[in-house]
């Protein structure tokens, strides 16, 4: 342990401590903006600067490690002034624009400028001109970078893609892709990890709350919402609750309180997803189809396994994944059922994944060619913003429950939301139907936590199938490895694209990292404790849905709506 002061108060910490965590130890928060928990230290931008005695100049919080007998300051004049500057210099070329600004909400830098007192910034302000970049999915704009990194090392050091990078110099250094090109033009995977980490405005998803206003005012429309599993233990941060809140009965009603005219829960496809998958997978083992068999329902993941390694897609499953699947039966099943056409269904979901507006616009991603399964797509950042704009107290909201039919889930479908979940699931199914006995025991923990690849193995009535389970980019990338070199012992791969699977989703809360998805994590595995049916295969709307429409798994209806393929979209 390490001896130090700090604001005059004795304190011993674990030698490797910074001093931001030394003296977050006795409840000081020092200020920080390019500073990341999880990823590797920077000291770009100088807001966290603390007096040490005996040292000439103010030194980085963030970067400093702690040594013995250190005497720190973190708020003097001094300090306080560094600070200020800091941030004047920073806003000295930042479009201020904070009214309508789509970080306003939780924007660092203006807490912190606000924080410090910086009213009338004191530099002439030299803006360059420039027009944001906005796709599909997510918008870009150097007009409102503070050049801190955090998008350039999540996406290098989590994903491994490095798709982003800092050009030119003083105030005219950007940050983006080479070139300064569309992200679309370059192999990006839309993840959207670079904009839940920017402490700004400057990478946000694009917004499409509009187009949800606009279609719930529509008289001639029946609007119908789906929400992920991942969403209900994180959208409560939007209103300062705990991470990891278990808030569904909260969400139901607020969806309900905004208008949408039916309430639904992509849970009871994520039970769909493992009827399906579960039975390609026992046909791929029957009839010595390509192994190991990887999961579809990331579309981060897919986008990459598409770009990087086209070579392998034979090894994805054609399972849409059940935001699709989804959509698909909410234009083709659901209209019929309530005497409407499916051009009067506007089809919205409610997301962790800002990958997953990418995957909503796919043209394979149409029943009938004309109309897409899913319409809209919001982040659970966007429903957040939603929400207050409605003005919904959600933190007090009465809970409310899904409706039927596609509201009826299981835990099995809500541990979708985490790194494992979809396997576990997965496990819990196909044991009971190859060997007809009861699971006694259902939580897989082999398959739970952070660990960025994690491995099982499962008697199959005295078959052992060996399963594995990765996370992030660069893991799966590690495991394309082994694929392709023949190493891949698995039967069966879960792969997400996220940190922490869809609790970690680009589209959550801003500014998440591994203590704060852990909590997401516990808050789903107590979601799938809570509920009475636990098995996809349990669920009795499932068992319905085949009854009346579906007749069989794999079979030619679930082969139209349930299942697609995915292509090689390898960038030149
Ligand atoms: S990034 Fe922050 S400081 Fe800049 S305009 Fe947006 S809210 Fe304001
Ligand atoms: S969306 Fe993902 S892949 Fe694309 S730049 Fe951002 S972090 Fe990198
Ligand atoms: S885009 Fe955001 S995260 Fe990236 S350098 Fe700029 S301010 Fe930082
Ligand atoms: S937070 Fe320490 S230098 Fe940026």
């Amino acid at each position: 342990m390490i001896n130090i002061t700090i604001n005059n108060k004795a304190v011993s910490v674990p030698e490797g401590t910074t001093i931001v965590n030394a003296a977050k130890k006795i409840g000081i928060n020092i200020p920080t903006l390019c500073y990341h928990p999880d990823q590797m230290l920077k000291a770009n931008c100088r807001v966290c600067v603390v007096e040490i005695e005996g040292y000439r100049t103010l030194q980085t919080a963030c970067s400093t490690f702690v040594k013995e007998g250190m005497i720190i300051h973190t708020n003097t004049e001094k300090v306080r002034d560094a600070r200020r500057v800091v941030v004047e210099l920073m806003l000295a070329d930042h479009n201020l624009a904070c009214d309508t600004c789509a970080a306003e909400s939780y924007c660092h830098l203006r807490r912190i400028a606000s924080d410090l007192g910086v009213r009338e910034p004191r530099f002439e302000r030299v803006l360059v001109p420039y027009a944001p970049h906005i796709n599909d999915v997510l918008s870009k704009d150097r007009t409102k970078c503070i050049k801190c990194g955090r998008c350039i090392q999540i996406c290098a050091e989590v994903q491994g893609l490095s798709i982003l990078d800092f050009m030119g110099r003083s105030n005219e250094t950007i940050v983006g892709p080479a070139f300064d090109s569309e992200l679309y033009d370059v192999a990006c995977v839309s993840c959207g990890q670079c904009s839940a980490a920017c402490p700004v405005g400057a990478i946000t998803e694009k917004e499409d709350i509009e187009s949800v206003w606009a279609a719930i005012n529509d008289p001639n429309k029946v609007v119908v919402v789906q929400t992920a599993p991942a969403v209900r233990v994180a959208i409560g941060e939007e209103f300062g609750m705990e991470p990891g809140s278990i808030v569904t009965g909260q969400l139901v009603s607020s969806l309900r309180m905004l208008g949408f005219d039916y309430v639904f829960d992509t849970d009871f496809t994520a039970d769909l997803t493992i009827i399906e998958e579960g039975h390609e997978l026992l046909k791929r083992l029957k009839e010595g189809g390509t192994l190991p068999m990887l999961t579809s329902c990331s579309p981060g993941w897919i986008n990459f396994i598409e770009q990087y390694y086209p070579e392998l897609l034979p090894h994805v499953s054609s399972c849409k994944s059940p935001q699709q699947m989804f959509g698909a039966l909410a234009k083709g099943y659901f209209p019929e059922k309530i005497g409407k056409k499916p051009s009067d269904i506007v089809s919205v979901s409610i997301m962790p994944c800002t990958a997953k507006k990418f995957e909503a616009l796919r043209e394979e991603m149409s029943v009938d060619g004309v109309n897409q399964d899913v319409d809209i797509v919001l982040t659970t950042r966007e429903l957040g913003k939603m929400l207050r704009q409605a003005g919904i107290d959600f933190e007090n909201l009465p809970e409310d429950e899904y409706d039927a039919p596609f509201g009826i889930s299981t835990g099995a479908a809500v541990i979708f939301g985490a790194t494992g979940g979809v396997m576990e699931a997965a496990l819990r199914t196909v044991y009971e139907v190859v060997t007809g006995k009861t699971l006694e025991q259902i939580d897989f923990k082999d398959v739970r936590g952070l660990k960025g690849v994690k491995e099982a193995v499962v008697d199959l009535d005295g078959t052992p199938v060996k399963v594995a389970v990765v996370h992030t980019i660069a893991k799966a990338r590690e495991m394309m490895e082994l694929i392709k070199a023949g190493k891949a012992d698995y039967t069966f791969i879960e792969v997400m694209c996220c940190p922490g699977g869809c609790i970690g989703g680009g589209g959550q809360p801003n500014g998440a990292n591994d203590e704060l998805r852990l909590k997401r994590i516990a808050g789903i595995y107590q979601a799938d404790a809570d509920l009475p049916i636990r098995k996809s295969h349990e669920n009795p709307a499932i068992k319905s849905i085949y009854d009346d429409f579906l007749k069989e798994p794999l079979g030619e209806k679930s082969h139209h709506l349930l299942h697609t393929h995915y292509k090689n979209r390898k960038k030149q």
